[in-house]
């Protein structure tokens, strides 16, 4: 029997205060536990242990990868959801402090072993986690579910680019953050179009998104073409009563495009290897937003919206008030608009948005919101990108037209522009009111239509003046965190602070909502263990009298 889901609930934590602590600060009456850091067993093998350091694939294989960022939870068959379940977690990039001495790695002279050891620590880990009986969760050893997908695993290619790439590929890389489809596959994003652990190999071969079947039914984790090939951030669907469904993607690029796909068939809800090859069929769009606050979705088809051989690239007009000399593109074929896909955007008329990170979509289906997480180059501005030199970022929502995923036509507004008050620049305070933050990147609506943020400023970069003298982001902001921010009020209180070095990324959650997954990423003091070096790690946070998160 499916467990009744949690009881609708009030935000009650008491605001956790700015600080530049070594540790996972959580409100009082909460508690934080380390579930998975870079180097533990997803696999059978022997797990990193401090002072030694690896010499081949063959040891690191089975260890969870480094820089965990985006994640998805999902139930098992028979397993009461909020006790148990998989969860299935993005390596961005190798934690390097525990793959070599001296922490640096250098592809132009890298051994063939050094190559495989860095490629064996990013793509994903799914692990089965079950709660025992002290309410901590933790990882199930052993499980047939326990798996690494790396970047040295084989991937499928499908979509029109997959005669063109090639029909396999080699690896995945920089493992971004993630979504799923209403199916239960998880879908992965790569966050880089070149691989540059190992440049030797094929070009146009990373960049996608790729599904991946957490419980290993359907076929063999697959890049799809047909969703483009940009710098992913996530991805974040919404789907009507008819079961169709549209999958809103950021290309997190300096800057980049907002697109969603959305495949030309209704998923089926009875029968999941139906779904197979949903993703490889279907119309890619990228979002015009105009001055007037509504917005079109332009169609990346070759033939249309200017995408046809000899179309001209106006370049990227936002990082300078000298436009850029215009490149022609040949779009013969649709798998030239989706190999070239930031440049299709372009020539289709997209807007160039302050780096787009991640997108949720609310559970009633009628606001979506977005990240853009700063852009300190900005020299042209336009409505949705108000500011010059937007260091701090801000956070933008949308609305399709009839709430419906097939929309060619919505309307937006800015929902908040980050920043600190006590700046003296008048571009760089910001609006928010309550707990302020810079440089939004993860965010997620939970399904009680609560809106959650995480942070991912760039520490030691300019943050703008405090009383009287240049600041940086630590001195400004305090260390990366999370914060939950009402969506009426837009008043914002934080509710976790990460340690030193680090930023916050990847939001899961059991559905009772009392435990909720956060994954710390790049700390670079003494966390999580004390005199070992620093690792990436899943924490998982909940009140210790049992209620949910936030009440
Ligand atoms: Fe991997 Fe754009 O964050
Ligand atoms: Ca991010
Ligand atoms: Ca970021
Ligand atoms: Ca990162």
């Amino acid at each position: 029997p499916t467990p009744a889901p949690a009881p609708s609930y009030a935000i009650n934590f008491a605001s956790v205060a700015i600080n530049t602590n070594d540790t996972v600060t959580v409100p009082t009456g909460y508690t934080v536990d380390v579930l998975l850091k870079a180097g533990d067993l997803v696999e059978a093998g022997t797990a990193f242990a401090p002072g030694t350091f690896p010499t081949s694939v063959s040891q690191t294989a089975a260890w969870a990868g480094g820089n965990h960022d985006g994640m998805e939870y999902f139930e098992l068959s028979g397993t009461d959801p909020n006790v148990g379940g998989l969860l299935a977690i993005n390596h961005e990039y190798p934690d390097l402090n525990i793959l070599f001495s001296g922490a640096s790695y250098n592809a132009a002279t890298a051994t063939q072993a050094q190559k495989e050891i860095v490629l064996s620590a990013v793509g994903i880990s799914v692990v089965e986690v079950a709660k025992g009986s002290d309410g901590k969760f933790a990882v199930k050893a052993g499980s047939r579910f326990n798996k690494r997908y790396s970047g040295n695993t084989d991937y499928r290619v499908g979509g029109p680019a997959a005669g063109v790439i090639g029909t396999t590929i080699r690896g995945m890389l920089n493992n971004c953050a993630s979504g799923r489809t209403p199916w239960g596959t998880y879908l992965t994003c790569e966050e880089t179009t070149n691989n540059y652990f190992d440049p030797s190999r094929a070009a146009n071969g990373y960049g996608w998104v790729v599904e991946i079947d957490p419980y290993q039914e359907l076929a063999q984790p697959t890049k799809r073409t047909a969703m483009g090939r940009f710098s992913h951030e996530n991805v974040a669907y919404l789907s009507n009563a008819s079961n169709r469904v549209a999958f809103y993607m950021g290309d997190d690029s300096t800057p980049g495009c907002i697109y969603k796909f959305v495949p030309a068939d209704a998923f089926s809800t009875t029968n999941r290897a139906a779904n197979t090859n949903l993703l490889d069929y279907g119309t890619l769009y990228v979002a015009r937003f105009n001055a007037d606050g509504t917005g079109e979705w332009r169609a990346l088809v070759q033939g249309q919206n200017g995408l046809v051989p000899g179309a001209v690239d106006p370049g990227n007009v936002s990082q300078s008030t000298t436009p850029p000399a215009p490149v022609t593109v040949n779009f013969a074929t649709q798998s030239d608009v989706l190999i070239n896909c930031q440049s299709a955007a372009r020539v289709a008329g997209g807007t160039i948005m302050d780096r787009p990170e991640w997108i949720t979509v609310a559970p009633n289906g009628q606001s979506i919101f977005v990240t853009l997480t700063n852009n300190s180059g900005r020299r042209v501005t336009d409505a949705p990108n108000p500011r010059v030199q937007n260091l701090h970022g801000h956070i933008l929502k949308f609305r399709e037209n009839g709430d419906s995923p097939l929309a060619t036509g919505f309307t937006w507004e800015i929902f908040l522009l980050a920043g600190n008050p006590s700046l003296t620049e008048a571009n760089l305070k910001g609006n928010i009111s309550g707990d302020y933050f810079s440089s939004p990147d993860g965010l997620r609506i939970d399904p009680q239509g609560r809106l959650w943020v995480q942070t991912d400023h760039n520490l030691t970069g300019n943050a703008g003046t405090l009383s009287g003298a240049a600041s940086n982001m630590v001195q400004a902001f305090g260390n990366n965190a999370m914060f939950y921010v009402d969506q009426s009020t837009k008043q914002s209180k934080r509710f976790l602070v990460g340690p030193t070095g680090c930023e916050i990324t990847g939001i899961a959650y059991t559905p009772d909502l009392k435990s909720f997954f956060i994954n710390i990423q790049h700390p670079d003091g003494n966390w999580p263990v004390s005199g070992q070096p620093p690792r990436s790690s899943t924490i998982v946070v909940r009140r210790t009298d049992g209620q949910p998160v936030g009440n």
